[in-house]
């Protein structure tokens, strides 16, 4: 959970460094799983930003969650070469399986979404990364057996 003087102690670590701001929200949302609403004023107050500064970066970067990622992550690759091997028939197959939109979490916790651009694999798309590890040549039914033992 969400500690305003763990949050702080994570700022004075990097406060000092030049660009403090992205690896701070890196370190952030390591030790919280999101970038909390309440970081957003304690950041600004610390290192001379404005709400909407901080705010804008956070949202510019796709790689910050505003909130807790399901228990499993899977990302989908969304980039050319993925895209001509069927990407969006897969990522409409992973939404309709696992009952959740594209950036969301299940109702249950278990999985969050994420499109993402290029996880490098392009030799072997589609690509799919689950939980950290990744995935080539992905179809429907392979999708299916990876995220089904993951469903409990
Ligand atoms: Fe999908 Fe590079 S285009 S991994």
């Amino acid at each position: 959970p969400w500690s305003a003087e763990r949050a702080m102690s994570i700022v004075a670590e990097h406060a000092r460094q030049r660009g403090a701001l992205l690896p701070i929200l890196h370190a952030l949302q390591e030790t919280f799983g999101c970038i909390d609403d309440a970081a957003i004023p304690l950041l600004a107050g610390a290192l001379n930003l404005s709400r909407a500064d901080v705010h804008g970066v956070v949202s510019f970067y796709h790689d910050f969650r505003r909130t807790r990622p399901g228990r499993h992550v899977v990302k989908m690759c969304r980039a050319e070469a993925c895209q001509a091997m069927g990407a969006d028939a897969l990522l409409d197959h992973a939404r309709r399986s696992l009952t959740v939109d594209a950036h969301g979490t299940t109702a249950d916790g278990a999985f969050s979404l994420e499109p993402v651009f290029c996880l490098g694999n392009c030799a072997l798309s589609p690509a799919v990364m689950i939980d950290g590890v990744l995935h080539g040549r992905v179809g429907p039914e392979r999708f299916d057996a990876l995220t089904a033992d993951l469903r409990a």
